[in-house]
């Protein structure tokens, strides 16, 4: 069941959101060639306990950390540690998302650490533009597939490929509510779109045309592409008003 938000909630997890994009801009101070992830958890629990606030992802489901860090090759939910220290030339998504006075608020970006070649440099920038061309569509009236199929037409163009398995969530009230948003063009994720709702625009990016992950058998989390090629994500939590859209994550 898709839950439509009203004024009260609306205000509440804007506010979320907002801390939720505070936080990522302060983890972003800190990262740096031979920082290690751990590190970045605890500045980000310590963040988000200074503003009265709870990281969603401690022990959701028994994930044990406050963030979640996925370096190069992992797609997403990567844990944090202290043997995960940023090497020149990594690329590291920091996803983020907050619970404050009951209200969720979830957003993420893939950062660069110190030079990366031009290739993997455009790969970055344009899961980035992917994101915002799956946002660009949304608007009350329209099915939510169509955002998933200009996510998967724009990333197609340069033989990347978008991850089918993992997707964007309805998100606010709970952690991961309905829908299921998918990323890529998917016949049947036909939600007609209202205003009220609030979901993330999520799409997780593949260097390579093979879109397939595998989950780690050692921790249960770790989610990599199969064929050891990059991935990169971004995500913001979006509403839908009454004409168009607006991004709460920022
Ligand atoms: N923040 C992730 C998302 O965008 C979910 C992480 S769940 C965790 O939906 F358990 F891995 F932390
Ligand atoms: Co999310
Ligand atoms: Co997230």
């Amino acid at each position: 069941m898709i839950i439509i938000k009203n004024k009260q909630e609306i205000e509440g997890i804007r506010k979320a959101c907002t801390l939720a994009a505070r936080c990522l801009e302060e983890l972003e101070k800190h990262l740096f060639i031979g920082q290690n992830t751990e590190q970045l958890d605890k500045i980000a629990f310590d963040y988000m306990m200074a503003n009265k606030a709870i990281p969603a992802t401690l022990n959701y489901n028994g994930f044990p950390k406050s963030l979640c860090t996925s370096i190069n090759n992992v797609v997403c939910h990567g844990i944090p540690s202290e043997k995960d220290i940023l090497k020149d030339g990594d690329i590291i998504n920091v996803d983020v998302t907050v619970i404050l006075d009951g209200y969720f608020g979830d957003t993420s970006k893939t950062f660069i650490i110190g030079e990366v070649p031009e290739d993997v440099r455009l790969f970055v920038d344009r899961a980035e533009r992917a994101m915002y061309k799956g946002i660009n569509v949304l608007r009350p009236g329209i099915l939510l597939n169509q955002m998933g199929k200009a996510i998967e037409t724009y990333v197609k163009k340069f033989g990347y490929s978008v991850v089918e398995a993992y997707g964007g969530h309805g998100v606010g009230i709970k952690f991961h509510e309905d829908p299921h948003v998918c990323n890529f063009y998917s016949k049947t994720n036909k939600i007609l779109l209202k205003e009220g709702m609030i979901f993330t625009v999520e799409p997780m990016i593949n260097k390579s045309k093979n879109y397939n992950v595998e989950t780690s058998e050692i921790d249960g989390w770790t989610v990599r592409t199969v064929d050891n090629s990059l991935s990169a994500q971004f995500e913001h939590t979006v509403l839908i008003t009454k004409n168009s859209v607006e991004i709460l994550t920022v």
